[in-house]
């Protein structure tokens, strides 16, 4: 999978190339390329910004150095490829859609925006040419995309085939349908079996793989009621 991130911080994407998903990237897996959105201005001060039409607080990024970048890597970007648009104000990215895009094995190409956002005519425009998602990770305001492509890129890199160790970890994942009706991980313990006076639940130790299963299955539901009472979608 070809992972491409435009950023005027494009420093900000580097812990991407440490932990697992710098394992994918040296295993070959993953092929990540990060680029400055200032590069491709024309101007002295390398502006990427202008005032919002219609006025209002804030800076609005401008089409003109998107439109740029984001021809330079359309023209040599495979025909599965995917833009994707971190903001607060999109949908919501969740498992799911972390699968589809680790299943499909699409390329994708991260827009990170600052300020007020990106001029809207280049999705417009864009989404004439390739498939282009707006994604939001959760329910807050961040200064930026970056932070949230570090969370999507992470998503998804780990369900790719041959990123995780035990590919069952994956199956066994808060928010995985797999796992039926409930959809948070219930708790877990290593050794000692007894730390500070705390003991390990008996079950976990008794050796029944059923009943260990049928105790997990409550803990998870019970956590999902008690965290998730608002429900989700599995
Ligand atoms: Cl994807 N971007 C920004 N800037 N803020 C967010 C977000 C994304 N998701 C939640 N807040």
């Amino acid at each position: 999978m070809k992972i491409d991130v435009v950023s005027i911080f494009p420093e900000y994407l580097e812990p991407l190339r440490l932990s697992l998903v710098g394992k994918a990237i040296d295993a070959g897996i993953v092929e990540l390329a990060t680029h400055d959105l200032r590069d491709v201005t024309h101007d002295r001060h390398r502006t990427v910004d202008d005032s919002p039409y219609g006025g209002g607080p804030g800076m609005v990024m401008t089409a003109q150095p998107w439109g740029e970048l984001l021809d330079q890597l359309l023209e040599v970007a495979a025909p599965n490829t995917r833009i994707v648009v971190p903001t607060p104000s999109a949908r919501p990215f969740v498992q799911t859609t972390a699968a589809d895009y680790a299943h499909k094995n699409v390329d994708l190409i991260f827009a990170c925006g600052r300020y007020e956002g990106i001029d809207d005519r280049v999705w417009r425009h864009y989404e004439q040419r390739v498939p282009v998602d707006q994604w939001s990770i959760g329910d807050y305001v961040l200064a930026g995309g970056e932070a949230a492509v570090l969370v999507m890129v992470e998503a998804v890199v780990r369900l790719l085939p041959g990123v995780l160790g035990n590919e069952n970890s994956a199956i066994d994942d808060s928010f995985t349908a797999e796992r039926g009706e409930a959809a948070v991980e219930g708790p877990v313990f290593t050794k000692p079996r007894v730390w500070r006076d705390l003991e390990v639940p008996e079950v976990l130790v008794s050796g029944d793989h059923a009943r260990i299963a049928q105790w997990r299955r409550t803990q998870s539901i019970e956590r999902t009621q008690r965290n998730r009472g608002d429900g989700f979608a599995v």
